[in-house]
């Protein structure tokens, strides 16, 4: 499923976002950067310890919840992985909700800055993290295409969904 909001293109599509070509490639990151499993397990061994060594190096300290960085993206197919930080879920009154977004302004943000125009992005804080799958694909999807609306200079931008389940919600939130 794929929708135009302004210039950019909003796609949603299953898959595994190490086997997916893009300019930039979207990573669901711990404030550590210290990598851990999911998806960012998966995007630290396909893309190799360059990528961890340049976090370390660059961002000792890590980087909080609702914002992001950005490292080269080793072996992957693309240029950048941009490392976001979602929130913990902890029932909804903690500020998740405009945490949640603000990673996502801050992947978009850093990808117009490198000069990005095409960008993948799992489904953030929606593993590990616990955050309600509905809840989190509306913040996700309104927060891209409102971004894109609004003139963010990415032709286009692709949520790479990893199980059936959850690009079916992110589906009903697009539309
Ligand atoms: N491609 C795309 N999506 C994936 C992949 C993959 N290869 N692997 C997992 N996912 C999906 C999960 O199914 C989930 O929908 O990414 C989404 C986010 O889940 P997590 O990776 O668990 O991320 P998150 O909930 O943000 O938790 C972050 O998990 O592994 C740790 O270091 C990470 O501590 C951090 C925490």
């Amino acid at each position: 499923m794929e929708h135009q909001f302004g210039g950019g293109l909003l796609v949603l599509v299953e898959g595994d976002i190490t086997l997916i070509a893009a300019d930039a490639i979207g990573n669901a990151a711990n404030a550590a950067l210290a990598g851990g499993g999911g998806v960012d397990g998966a995007i630290h061994r396909v893309g190799g310890p360059a990528i961890m060594a340049e976090l370390r190096a660059r961002h000792p300290y890590g980087t909080p919840a609702g914002t992001a960085v950005e490292t080269g993206a080793g072996q992957l197919p693309a240029r950048w992985v941009i490392h976001a930080v979602g929130p913990v879920w902890q029932g909804g009154d903690h500020g998740e909700s405009v945490q949640l977004a603000g990673a996502y302004l801050s992947v978009l943000s850093i990808a117009a800055e490198l000069g990005a125009r095409t960008l993948t992005l799992p489904a953030i804080s929606a593993g590990a993290y616990g955050y309600p799958l509905d809840d989190a694909a509306r913040i996700a999807v309104g927060t891209v295409a409102e971004s894109l609306r609004a003139g963010a200079p990415l032709e286009r931008v692709t949520f790479v969904l990893y199980s059936p389940r959850t690009l079916a919600v992110f589906e009903r939130a697009l539309s």
